[in-house]
């Protein structure tokens, strides 16, 4: 398919928002906080950001499309259903705390692993580790012990393509050829799950084979009828955890990782603690608080969409109140928000002492992500896995090669230590 003149226009206008992001939402923010533009409402401020993801009923999830033809109803694809209290009451209770211990020593085995197969002195990031690690992680702990690492990585990657950055693809030949390829990854792991996987696990608990991942855990505890969450309904869910768990993962970590690099003292407060062997609470609690407010300044998603369902104010009562009609595209822009100096003090600096709140990598409200308390064990191993490497310095920046995830983040280091 080649590029129209309107297309390179488009993409020219999207890589020019991409990279001054952050001028134009501080822009916004100062003039127009919910600007209205063709179809669309763009909200920046922190309080109305929250405002309208708190008011699911009125502002809607979009991904109901793609996720429906593929995967079947799923919690990101509903809005006040059971598809979300049930499924993801159901999906908290086995993703439990109490694995914390588990998680973080099968993410730091396979990531240390990993680094120990490359080469010495380069590492590609991307296909070498920041994508390996969950991709493992998915078959050891979300329970996909079968699927191959290439397979596991190309579902996700169909998957993510047309769920969340498909939307606004205007070529309907380009839009339907990413659909299918959704389609036809969801179609192949539904069959391993169906096929391979569950009748494995099955026969694994009747066996009386201690084996313990979601998958397992989520046939063990055997339904009641009227609790209407059948086998179809773990089989969707747990796919849902490996379109969600692995380019999300993987993004995040390069970005974090590219952050620290350009930070020196953030950067040697991370290394030192990466490389210290007391691994305390305190130390862990500190390397994460330095992973997410590194990827304040490069977040992985600038905002996230909804269609509102009913005429509605935001910030009523204010002078930037805006109406926004029924039937009109949101733009949720979370980086905005996190840059908000009416919240956040001194929004531009690196600051230690942010709270929790602050912070909106994993969405805010209904949808916030199912994943959120995995990923604040695995990232800040990812990055102590690699901030351990001697002397690693980044040779470049990311390479997306012209798509949504980083491709390629290449480092030079000097040999691993123990
Ligand atoms: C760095 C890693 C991750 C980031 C930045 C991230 C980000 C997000 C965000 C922003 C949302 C909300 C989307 C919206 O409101 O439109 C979300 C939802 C979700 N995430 Fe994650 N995620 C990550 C890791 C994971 C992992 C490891 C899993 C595996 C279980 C996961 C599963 C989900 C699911 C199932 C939802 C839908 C929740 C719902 O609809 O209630 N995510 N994630």
């Amino acid at each position: 398919m080649t590029e129209t003149p309107s297309d390179k226009d488009e993409n020219k206008l999207a890589n020019f928002m991409r990279k001054h992001a952050d001028t134009i939402f501080m822009v916004l923010r100062n003039t127009v906080p919910n600007l209205p533009i063709r179809d669309f409402v763009a909200i920046t401020r922190y309080s109305d950001v929250k405002e309208v993801l708190d008011n699911p009923g009125v502002f809607r999830v979009t991904y109901d499309e793609s996720m429906d033809d593929s995967v079947g109803p799923f919690m990101l694809g509903r809005d006040l259903t059971e598809f979300n209290d049930r499924d993801k009451g159901i999906m908290r209770s086995v993703m439990q705390r109490g694995d914390f211990d588990r998680i973080r020593s099968t993410v730091r085995q396979i990531a240390e692993e990993s680094l120990a197969a490359c080469e010495r002195d380069h590492i590609d990031l991307v296909p070498q580790l920041t994508r390996i690690v969950p991709a493992r992680f998915t078959q050891e702990y979300f329970g996909f012990r079968t699927a191959s690492v290439p397979d596991i990585l190309r579902w996700s990657l169909a998957t993510q393509l047309d769920m969340f950055h498909n939307s606004f693809e205007k070529d309907p030949v380009r839009k339907e050829r990413v659909r299918e390829n959704n389609r036809q990854a969801v179609a192949e792991m539904r069959t391993h799950l169906n096929d391979v996987l569950i009748p494995d696990a099955k026969r694994a608990i009747e066996a009386g084979d201690a084996r313990d991942d979601i998958l397992s855990r989520l046939l063990r505890i055997q339904f009641n009828d009227a609790v209407e969450f059948d086998e179809s309904r773990i089989v969707t869910n747990v796919m849902g955890t490996l379109v969600g768990g692995i380019e999300t993962t993987s993004q995040a970590a390069i970005q974090t990782l590219a952050q620290l690099f350009k930070r020196p003292r953030p950067l040697a407060m991370a290394r030192e603690i990466a490389r210290s062997d007391t691994d305390s609470d305190d130390d862990r609690a500190q390397l994460l608080q330095l992973c997410r407010e590194a990827l304040r300044f490069d977040p992985i998603n600038p905002l996230v969409v909804r269609r509102c369902a009913e005429d509605f104010v935001v910030a009523k009562g204010n002078l930037r109140r805006r109406k926004i009609r029924k039937g009109k595209t949101v733009l949720v822009c979370t980086r905005s928000a996190m840059r908000d100096g009416r919240q956040l003090e001194l929004p531009s600096a690196f600051a230690l002492d942010r709270p929790d709140h602050h912070y909106m990598h994993f969405g805010f409200g209904h949808h916030r992500c199912l994943g959120d308390h995995i990923t604040a064990v695995q990232l800040p191993e990812i990055v102590r896995a690699v901030l351990r490497l001697n002397d690693p310095r980044p040779i470049g920046e990311p390479d997306k090669c012209g798509g949504p995830f980083p491709e390629h983040y290449r480092i030079a280091v000097g040999r691993t230590e123990g």
